[in-house]
């Protein structure tokens, strides 16, 4: 299959079966926002539910935070974003199209004779480029003023350094430590696509790790090492993950080192996690312009410092892509095509499928019992409408791991078909071990 047919399948195959919509689509859609549907948003919430266990509940030293959207726009002015959070704006006088100034498909210097339009391919037609902050901005009150403005932000990490000695005081944490946060984040991007790739609005996972100065480097690696076998053991194909280390061109305003997590979507290689060493900037940016004191006090070494911050950086919807390219197969089953989302059983939107063979012997009745008792365990689904072949299908379209089948036997013995999404592998066990059986497939 090509890579663009795949990307296609997977975008209608998400809107048909309720995984993600396109923003506002009855009035021709927003740019690059796009809602979450039934089964998008149980799958993005396993995502999210994946990380927080793995970040915070499975560990000593780390704690979580919700901090707001809105902050002061002094964070902002500290942070280094209003001056520095901008991309190169080109547009081609000649097809009105808009690029970023450095879209590798532009031949030439943007502003030059020789430079190319990569849309029309005009020469001479593009602008030398001009720098566009990406920040979303607002007014918060009545009146539309500067004095007024806040921003949307751009990445949720300064929630955390702003409040780090607030969560540091009330945790009796010590460095080194770290505080994770899920949250929403905005930017205006200028060459926003493929489909939730990059949006204007999305969900980040982060967390930031504070860490003694000079120990910087060794928790550097140590998260590096962390965060890739997280995600090696998330995807069916670990083949398709590998490290993009950030060249001096590259780092982030913020940043001493920086290394990505790439994953081979249709669309080529492209980041999804960023592992980055911030050293002090933020917290020293913040404690000047702040003028509060961020120093932390160490007991074992009797010093105070400011800490150096290793952050890890992750986009719910990126990593929701990911899994998505990474589970979309088709197979043929019974002479029949069939297309199969393979997702890991703890991620899938739905764990279990409750299917009566047939409408009538009162299996309708003994399905309902069963689905009745596992949903309050369990994401389930029950379904008795069309063939059990096509309910099946359903479900391998769904990603469901497991397909329930109340028969005759069922009737006589207590006994139901369990179908594995994979291998169609049909077990027989009693209705009664269910829960259990189920519990012990979807262990993490
Ligand atoms: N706090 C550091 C930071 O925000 P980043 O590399 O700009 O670093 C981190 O973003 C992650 O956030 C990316 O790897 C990606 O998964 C996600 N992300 C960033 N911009 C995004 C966008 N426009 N749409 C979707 N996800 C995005």
């Amino acid at each position: 299959m090509a890579d663009s047919d795949r990307m296609e399948k997977l975008v209608s195959l998400a809107k048909r079966r309720g995984f993600v919509f396109q923003s506002s689509e009855i009035y021709g859609g927003l740019g690059s926002v796009w809602d979450y549907g039934p089964l998008g948003v149980e799958l993005k919430r396993n995502i999210k539910d994946r990380w927080w266990r793995a970040m915070v509940h499975a560990r000593d030293d780390i704690e979580g935070l919700d901090a707001g959207i809105l902050m002061s726009p002094r964070v902002w002015e500290a942070s280094g974003h209003v001056a520095g959070f901008t991309d190169p704006l080109v547009d081609c006088k000649h097809c009105k199209q808009r690029f970023r100034g450095d879209d590798p498909r532009i031949k030439g210097t943007p502003g030059q004779p020789d430079a190319q339009c990569p849309a029309c391919g005009t020469r001479g037609s593009l602008t030398a480029p001009r720098m566009f902050n990406l920040m979303f901005k607002t007014f918060m009150g009545p009146v539309e003023e500067d004095a007024a403005v806040v921003y949307l932000r751009p990445e949720t990490a300064q929630g955390i350094y702003v409040n780090y000695l607030n969560v540091l005081q009330g945790s009796r944490q010590k460095i080194p430590f770290g505080i994770a946060q899920i949250g929403k984040a905005f930017r205006n991007e200028i060459t926003p696509g493929n489909f939730i790739f990059r949006t204007r609005e999305f969900e980040q996972m982060e967390m930031q790790f504070f860490v003694r100065p000079g120990e910087d480097e060794k928790w550097f690696e140590y998260w590096r090492e962390q965060r890739m076998a997280w995600q090696a053991a998330l995807v069916r194909d670990a083949a398709k993950l590998r490290w993009h280390q950030h060249g001096p061109g590259e780092l982030a305003h913020y940043a001493k080192a920086a290394y990505d997590i790439e994953f081979e979507f249709p669309f080529g290689w492209q980041e999804f996690e960023g592992i980055h060493n911030r050293t002090d900037f933020d917290l020293s940016r913040h404690q000047q312009a702040s003028g509060k004191k961020l120093e932390y006090f160490d007991q074992e070494r009797n010093e105070r410092y400011l800490p150096y911050v290793i952050e890890t950086s992750l986009g719910a919807d990126r990593l929701a892509l990911v899994v998505l390219c990474d589970a979309y197969d088709e197979d043929t089953v019974e002479g029949e095509a069939r297309v199969v989302l393979r997702f890991r059983p703890e991620i899938a939107p739905i764990k279990a499928a409750v299917l009566p063979l047939v409408k009538k012997d009162g299996m309708p009745e003994i399905a309902r019992r069963i689905y009745d008792e596992l949903r309050g365990r369990f994401t389930m689904f029950y379904d008795d409408g069309g063939s059990i072949g096509r309910r099946y299908r359903r479900q391998d379209e769904a990603g469901t791991p497991f397909a329930v089948t109340v028969d005759g036997q069922t009737t006589q013995d207590g006994t139901v078909t369990v179908r594995h999404r994979d291998t169609l592998v049909q077990d027989r066990i009693a209705a009664a071990s269910l829960a259990t059986w189920l519990a012990e497939r979807l262990a993490p």
